[in-house]
């Protein structure tokens, strides 16, 4: 416990809800959690599964065979990829709960997990509850935030069980390609590791960008698995599902871990999932056009008032550089009790995070037009005390 740390959102709302407690009003980009409702075909699925006693039992930890199935024929209809439903997926609590269990499959005393860094806090964390430590891979805006695989130490490759990947990549945005992804399965290969690659924003895309799945990556399914969710493509963070698909002895003892541990997602969560997937999908491009549009505000806004910022082609979220003579920290600070406006500290997902902050797309209109101008007047009186000085 004392090396653990409270989760990072778990400060930040904290002190959102003293200032709120104190009347002040306060505009938060923070946390990556849709402001928009799941769509409604999803939530009539939902409450009529509620209805029927046979979803109020424990379900199985694998999963309704229905599920499973759908999940494979999306992954066949969205990236080609052709899974086998009873041993290439496995349902999860939120991907967040595969992410924090799988390290219990692979991951021993003493063992290493090379973990990106600035990263989503959980594979490290997981790393650590499991007995083993995290080697940090930077991602640096001169590599467009890919890591350097050349670049680890060999005695660190040669300690190391499983390297984590995430692309679109939480917090910076960048993208990856399959030619990366094809390298990653070598390099995997040569060094008998387990690829774990995160990929819950694949669906929220930008200018008619597709991202591509790792196990579109030849032989990816040999050496790992992919994470996914249904938490931000179709807006349901609070009802938690997700998945792991790809290597079936992988998949098989997350799910020996899992069985031991949790009895699986509600099942008439997994009818309002199975519709998400199989039913009409027009509600991720409208939700995208949303994005798209903020995005473009966002950045137009950020880039005037000097914080650089390139806009993303996925993910809901902006990385902009903090101003000169400010950590990500202090900038953060100051934003929150000058202005009211909340950012995430890029130091919060590591230390190669330093110089940045992470803004969500995640927000209301009328709050994030609203948070803008506020930007821009704090911006304007830094500027003007500036210029009395
Ligand atoms: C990179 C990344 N992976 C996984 C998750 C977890 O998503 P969920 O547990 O809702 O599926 C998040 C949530 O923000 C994330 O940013």
């Amino acid at each position: 416990m004392q090396n653990l740390e409270p989760y990072l959102f778990v400060e930040i709302n904290k002190k959102i809800a003293q200032k709120r407690a104190r009347g002040e009003e306060v505009i938060s980009f923070a946390i990556g959690d849709p402001d928009m409702p799941t769509p409604e075909h999803i939530i009539n699925r939902l409450c009529q599964a509620a209805q029927d006693p046979a979803n109020h039992r424990y379900p199985e930890t694998a999963g309704l065979p229905q599920l499973r199935q759908a999940i494979a024929d999306w992954y066949q209809k969205r990236f080609g990829v052709s899974l086998d439903a009873d041993s290439e997926v496995l349902p999860l609590i939120g991907s967040k709960e595969g992410i924090g269990h799988i390290a219990l499959c692979f991951i021993d005393s003493g063992d290493i997990a090379l973990v990106p860094d600035p990263a989503y806090p959980v594979y490290s964390v997981s790393t650590m509850l499991a007995g083993g430590q995290g080697y940090h891979m930077p991602l640096t805006a001169d590599r467009n935030f890919l890591p350097d695989l050349d670049a680890i130490p060999p005695e660190t490759v040669k300690k190391a069980k499983i390297i984590w990947l995430n692309y679109p990549n939480n917090p910076t945005s960048a993208v990856a390609d399959l030619d990366f992804f094809n390298r990653v399965v070598n390099f995997a290969r040569q060094h008998s590791l387990v690829v774990c690659h995160d990929a819950p924003y694949s669906e929220i895309t930008f200018d008619g960008y597709q991202p591509v799945s790792f196990l579109q990556a030849d032989g990816a399914r040999e050496v790992g698995v992919e994470f996914h969710s249904l938490s931000k493509s179709y807006n349901m963070t609070g009802w938690r599902i997700g998945m792991v698909v790809g290597n079936a002895e992988m998949i098989d003892a997350l799910r020996r871990i899992k069985s031991n541990l949790d009895s699986g997602v509600p099942q008439a969560i997994q009818y309002a999932a199975i519709e998400a997937l199989s039913g009409p999908q027009d509600c991720i491009a409208r939700h995208n056009n949303i994005y798209q549009r903020r995005r473009d505000l966002v950045i137009d806004l950020l880039n005037d008032i000097g914080l650089e910022a390139k806009p993303p082609k996925a993910s809901p979220y902006i990385w902009a550089r903090v101003p000169k003579g400010y950590t990500s920290i202090e900038f953060a600070d100051d934003l929150l009790e000058q202005v009211g406006v909340v950012v995430i500290p890029g130091r919060g997902y590591g230390k190669y995070g330093e110089g940045y902050v992470r803004l969500s797309l995640t927000i209301p209109d009328a709050a994030l037009v609203k948070g803008l101008s506020r930007l821009a007047g704090w911006h304007d009186s830094k500027n003007r005390f500036k210029a009395k000085r």
